[in-house]
């Protein structure tokens, strides 16, 4: 009862109270369980597993092993796409929080069921298990997995207790290269060692056993047998969190930078801005090493490598020559760069800032692998093509003052972040067939190329505009990634955890002022064909049951949200939004707001494309786009399914 009161309250009233009135509605609980909700949608309760065995349990697993696994799903060295995409906003810092919690919780592990193997595939599974097969080159799995086959800390898992066909898959995966670990990657060595009847006879007598109790990891590997030589294992480092909150880009740490260099500094900051590392670094690659795959509706762009090296880097660029680059998009050697890289907004960089982006990159480590080839289809990669497009929409612009210092005028430098470094509208401004910018698109959002994500207007008020925001809002937005008025998503989120959230207060403050002083534009509101009444009612009946079901849990029974950990959706413009693409997303996929230094624990959206029907997400979202005073028009299955094979594509 008295958390609806406090609900109406002013957000500062509302913090102030929140220490007095601790308790929440529905039992709400504000913890790292709770946050991870997302994660034992599939995982099960507390990360036991999942009821059909498909799903691996987390809870009591040494938190090494789990973090090393959550860094393998990042660096595509193990595959599934609903998990990656989920981690992807989240730091390192949270992944090692998450890993250390479910590694906290000491579950009963099921009883075995009876094994159907015969005694002789059961003896050597044990032998292998036991002793190994030294004939073979196999190590016992015991010498690695502990004495008791229950894991040994910090990073090696149980062998007990995991469902069968979850042993073979792993196993299988290893052999043929689908799941890999850090190098050195000693369970493919060893994995490639053993005979598929081998793999048969193992997996059997470990689904057999009873874990034993407590079914806690060893702290140690029981000894060697006289004679063997040990395997390597490889590990990321789980204690050195702090020094890795972010995933791809190198901190500017004292240690990258040479001293007494301040214009290094600076070229490390504009780096972040413009998130030069989030395009060139490919997933588990090198920073700036290149080799990222960028999807544009003419096909794949690659990006180049920019560390220093001379043969695959920019080694042998001169400041000219990279300025050259940003100013007017042409590379050292004359070729027309792709708009893929988005010189359309660079072009307003100002020379003193490409040359501190240059020294910063000059200082970054030195990446020799070659970043790989564009696949676009003809005639878009070839030259002609990009001049014919470059006399229709680029023009590289007059010479930027230089004087837009961080001291400049805010607005004048918040319209140098926003325009130039930032590169807000090359997602958000609408584009031409050919990909263009239009120039009469105001208030028109645009489709991001290759994903279904929809980028509002920064015009609109009902769609990106924060005209009405305070300030405090918007520059929360950009720096947390939360904000009373909204939190970010998918590429909204990347482009805060890698870039934004690093600006200075009075940059923050100056993007801001710019954001909030553009001109506003309406779209027309779509008028939706009408629907018939009582086909609508029942759609939103079902849509109703729906989300009392899955989601009111969360999102409140009148979609009031949970202040601080999950959003109202009921007067949410997101939510009603007219291009429903990004509720489709999240519905579909689920999502984190992303991990910053001032929001570091982000709580989680679960993805729900395993569980509703496309027809029932429809069902579910135009019942939220017409509750609570919503006023949108419906979802229609088809919607749901463009967008899904869009994603899929
Ligand atoms: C849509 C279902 C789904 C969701 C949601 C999900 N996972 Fe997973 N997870 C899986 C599947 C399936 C695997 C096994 C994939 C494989 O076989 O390689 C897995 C594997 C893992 C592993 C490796 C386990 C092991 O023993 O090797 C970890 C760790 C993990 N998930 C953590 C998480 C965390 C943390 C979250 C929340 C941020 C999460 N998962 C959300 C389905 C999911
Ligand atoms: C040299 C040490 C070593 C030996 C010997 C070894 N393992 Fe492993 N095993 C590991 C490590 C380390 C991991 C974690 C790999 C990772 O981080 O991805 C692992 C992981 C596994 C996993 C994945 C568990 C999960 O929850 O996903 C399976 C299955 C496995 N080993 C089976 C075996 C079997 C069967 C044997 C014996 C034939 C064996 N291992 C012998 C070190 C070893
Ligand atoms: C949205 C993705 C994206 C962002 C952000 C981005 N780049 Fe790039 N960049 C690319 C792509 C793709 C190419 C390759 C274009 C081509 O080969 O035609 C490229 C090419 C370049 C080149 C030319 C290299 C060569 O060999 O010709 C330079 C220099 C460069 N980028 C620097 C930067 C800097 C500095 C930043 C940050 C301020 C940055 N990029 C941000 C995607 C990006
Ligand atoms: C890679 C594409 C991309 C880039 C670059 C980008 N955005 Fe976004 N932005 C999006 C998408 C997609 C959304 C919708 C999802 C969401 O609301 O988080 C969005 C949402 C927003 C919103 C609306 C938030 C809300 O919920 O009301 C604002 C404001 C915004 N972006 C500002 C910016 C600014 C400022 C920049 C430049 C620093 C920028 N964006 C750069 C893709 C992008
Ligand atoms: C475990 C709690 C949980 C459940 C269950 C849940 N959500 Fe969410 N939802 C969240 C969180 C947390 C976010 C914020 C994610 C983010 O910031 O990216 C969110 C975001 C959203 C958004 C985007 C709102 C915005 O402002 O951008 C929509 C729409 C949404 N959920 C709808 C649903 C629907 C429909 C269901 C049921 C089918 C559902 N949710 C179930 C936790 C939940």
């Amino acid at each position: 009862m008295g958390c609806c009161i406090v609900r109406n309250l002013t957000l500062t009233l509302l913090l102030s109270l929140a220490t007095l009135a601790s308790g929440h509605c529905r039992g709400f609980e504000d913890s790292l369980a709770q946050r991870v909700r997302a994660c034992t949608a599939c995982h099960g309760e507390q990360g036991r597993a999942g009821p059909d065995g498909y799903y691996p349990r987390l809870a009591g697993k040494p938190a090494g092993y789990l973090y090393n696994q959550l860094q393998n799903f990042r660096s595509q060295r193990r595959h599934y796409a609903l998990m990656e995409g989920l981690i992807e906003p989240l730091s390192d810092a949270y992944l090692v929080d998450i890993a250390q919690h479910f590694a906290a919780l000491d579950l009963p592990y099921a009883e075995p069921l009876p094994s159907t193997a015969s005694a002789s595939v059961l003896a050597r599974g044990e032998a292998l298990a036991t002793r190994g097969d030294p004939g073979q080159g196999i190590p016992a799995c015991r010498q690695c997995h502990g004495t008791a086959l229950t894991g040994v800390l910090p990073s090696t898992p149980g062998l007990l207790g995991l469902p069968r066909d979850y042993l073979t898959a792993q196993l299988g995966g290893w052999k043929t290269g689908q799941r890999r670990s850090q190098t050195p990657d000693c369970m493919a060595q060893i994995a490639r060692r053993l005979a598929n009847t081998d793999v048969n006879a193992v997996t059997a007598w470990l689904s057999a056993q009873r874990v034993p109790q407590p079914a806690h990891p060893a702290r140690t590997r029981p000894p060697l047998p006289p004679g063997a030589s040990a395997i390597q294992c490889g590990s990321a480092p789980l204690g050195d969190s702090a020094a890795v909150t972010t995933k791809t880009v190198p901190a500017a740490s004292a240690s990258v930078l040479p001293a007494g260099a301040p214009i290094v500094a600076r070229g490390a900051y504009l780096a972040r801005i413009g998130n030069c590392a989030l395009c060139h670094t490919a997933p588990g690659g090198d920073s700036y090493g290149g080799g990222r795959s960028i999807a544009t509706p003419f096909g794949a762009v690659v990006s180049s490598n920019i560390t220093p090296d001379d043969n695959f880097g920019i080694g042998l660029w001169s400041s000219q020559d990279f300025w050259n680059a940003l100013h007017h998009g042409v590379s050292r050697d004359g070729r027309w760069l792709n708009p893929a890289f988005p010189y359309t907004s660079f072009t307003h960089i100002t020379r003193a800032d490409s040359d501190a982006l240059y020294a910063y990159l000059r200082s970054v480590t030195r990446s020799n692998h070659a970043p790989g080839i564009h696949h676009l289809r003809w005639p878009y990669g070839t030259q002609w093509a990009l001049g014919v497009w470059r006399t229709l929409f680029f023009r590289a612009a007059d010479a930027p003052p230089d004087g837009l210092a961080p001291d400049a005028d805010p607005l004048q430098r918040g319209a140098y972040l926003v325009e130039g470094l930032g590169h807000c509208r090359e997602c958000h401004a609408a584009r031409n067939a050919l990909g263009g910018r239009r120039q009469d698109g105001a208030a028109l959002g645009s489709t991001l190329a290759g994903s279904p994500w929809y980028a509002p207007s920064l015009h609109d008020p009902a769609q990106g505009s924060v005209a009405q925001w305070p300030l405090r809002d918007i520059t929360a937005l950009l720096t947390r990634g939360v904000s009373a008025q909204a939190s970010v998503s998918g590429p909204m989120a990347e482009v805060v955890l890698h870039g934004t959230q690093y600006l200075s207060d009075d940059d923050a403050l100056a993007m801001a002022r710019y954001l909030q002083s553009l001109p506003r534009a309406s779209s027309a509101p779509p008028t939706p064909a009408a629907p018939d009444a009582d086909a609508m009612a029942a759609w939103s009946a079902q849509g109703k049951e729906l989300y009392e079901h899955h989601c009111a849990d969360c999102h409140g029974s009148t979609g009031q949200g949970e202040p601080g950990a999950y959003p109202a959706l009921a007067r949410n413009r997101a939510v009603t939004l007219a291009n429903s693409n990004n509720l489709v997303l999240t519905v579909l996929y689920g999502g984190f707001a992303p991990a910053t230094t001032s929001h570091p624990r982000p709580f989680g959206m679960p993805p729900f494309v395993l569980q509703l029907s496309e027809r029932e997400v429809a069902q579910v979202l135009s019942y939220i786009r017409s509750a609570w005073g919503n006023a949108a028009p419906p979802v229609s299955e088809f919607d749901v399914d463009r967008v899904r094979s869009l994603r899929s594509r």
